[in-house]
């Protein structure tokens, strides 16, 4: 769930890696970490304070996968596309999952229940394929699981 924006909190944030251009993918995963997407309102904040230009904070957001700039929605289910799990069926099972919730890779359900994103190696390779809800890693994830699991949380399907 999103926490509300907060500009002093963020001044903190900032702050706490020196205001330095050069830590800006830090804040920005700072901020992910607070806030769960970096908003505009978070750009031209980050922008300002780091003496950057908002299109240069906008292109590193663009770069890195994990800086979403949409809120996401209740739990986050994120499928590994790296290359054991690719061997292991991932592709498959991120299909069927597409499928089952009706959405596409970085979509989230009409619910705002589930988001589902691509992720790229979980560290969980001997247990392909991996799959990470919220916070917690499962492996050797077959379509009837990851059903099981996203009921389990609470998302729908
Ligand atoms: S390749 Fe999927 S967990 Fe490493």
């Amino acid at each position: 769930m999103a926490t509300k924006y907060d500009k002093t909190i963020a001044s903190e944030i900032i702050n706490q890696f020196g205001a330095k251009p050069e830590m800006l993918v830090q804040v920005l995963h700072a901020f992910v970490q607070r806030y769960s997407f970096i908003s505009e309102e978070a750009i031209r904040q980050i922008a300002n304070e780091l003496n950057l230009s908002n299109a240069e904070v906008h292109g590193v957001v663009s770069f890195y996968h994990d800086f979403r700039t949409i809120a996401p929605g209740q739990h986050v289910v994120k499928i590994c596309q790296a290359e054991s799990c690719q061997a292991m069926g991932s592709r498959q099972l991120t299909a069927h999952a597409e499928r089952t919730l009706g959405i596409s890779l970085h979509g989230t359900t009409v619910d705002g229940q589930v988001t589902l994103e691509p992720v790229y190696c979980l560290g969980n390779c001997a247990c392909s394929p991996a799959v990470m809800i919220d916070e917690t890693v499962y492996g050797r994830v077959s379509p009837d699981k990851l059903d099981a699991l996203i009921e389990d949380c609470g998302g729908s399907r």
